[in-house]
């Protein structure tokens, strides 16, 4: 069945049993520089999930040449977290363009609005939400040495991301550790042991005593 139509019964209510066409939803949290995008690679690979990370579908929006674009360069340059309605239209449409029903969606919800206009127009819930754990010394090496030319990994926009982070997206995360759907993982080892973390996360219980 291609994507298009397992998004719409999901959405929608439509046709037959629910649980078996629903896509599956990981959202993938930590703050800036903790290896989110990292370690979603390394999942695609393994588990066949598709990777969508907000912040990359944002850029590549300002990038098309978009009528938002120069509103999302300028929340993206001060850190601030861009409406709701504009980041949801971008995940849903490469949810469709996927053709994949497994989704790890990277940098998103980042605050209160973001995981409340999602859940609200999509209908969906995330299976789990895996969250980066690092401390802000690490994150502010990493990303001063990213070396993606990104215009907010610079010290002035990393303390305002920092900012928001806290303010804004760790009550998001303490809203699910609530509703026991946090995996927390210490992201600040190398990035094969953080991956090792990971992959025990995506790996069912069964066959981790299996392969014990
Ligand atoms: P995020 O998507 O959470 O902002 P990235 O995955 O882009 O973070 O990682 C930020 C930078 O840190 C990248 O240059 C990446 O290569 C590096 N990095 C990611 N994970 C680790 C790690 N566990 N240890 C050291 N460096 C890392
Ligand atoms: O996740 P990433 O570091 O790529 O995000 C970069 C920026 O994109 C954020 O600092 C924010 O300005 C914007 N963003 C957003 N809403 C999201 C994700 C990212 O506004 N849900
Ligand atoms: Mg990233």
């Amino acid at each position: 069945m291609p994507m298009g139509s397992v998004v719409e019964a999901a959405n929608t209510g439509a046709n037959g049993s629910l649980s078996e066409k629903k896509p599956v939803v990981v959202f993938v949290l930590g703050g800036p520089g903790s290896g989110k995008g990292t370690q979603c690679a390394n999942i695609v690979e393994h588990f066949g999930y598709t990777h969508l990370s907000a912040g990359d579908l944002l850029r590549a929006e300002i990038k098309s040449g978009s009528e938002n674009g120069t509103m999302i360069q300028n929340m993206i340059k001060e850190g601030k977290i861009v409406p709701s309605e504009v980041t949801i239209k971008l995940l849903q449409k490469a949810m469709h363009e996927s053709g994949n029903d497994k989704f790890l969606i990277d940098g998103f919800p980042r605050n209160e609005e973001n995981r409340a206009a999602f859940e609200t127009v999509t209908k969906m819930e995330p299976e789990f939400v895996l969250f980066f754990d690092c401390s802000e010394e690490e994150m502010e090496r990493r990303l001063l040495s990213r070396n993606q030319g990104r215009e907010d990994d610079n010290i002035e926009t990393i303390r305002k991301r920092f900012k928001v982070f806290l303010e804004s997206s760790l009550p998001v995360i303490q809203y699910y550790e609530s509703k026991g759907k946090v995996r927390k993982i210490d992201a600040a080892k190398p990035i094969a042991v953080v991956f090792e973390a990971v992959e025990a996360v995506f790996t069912p219980a069964d066959e981790q005593k299996a392969s014990a």
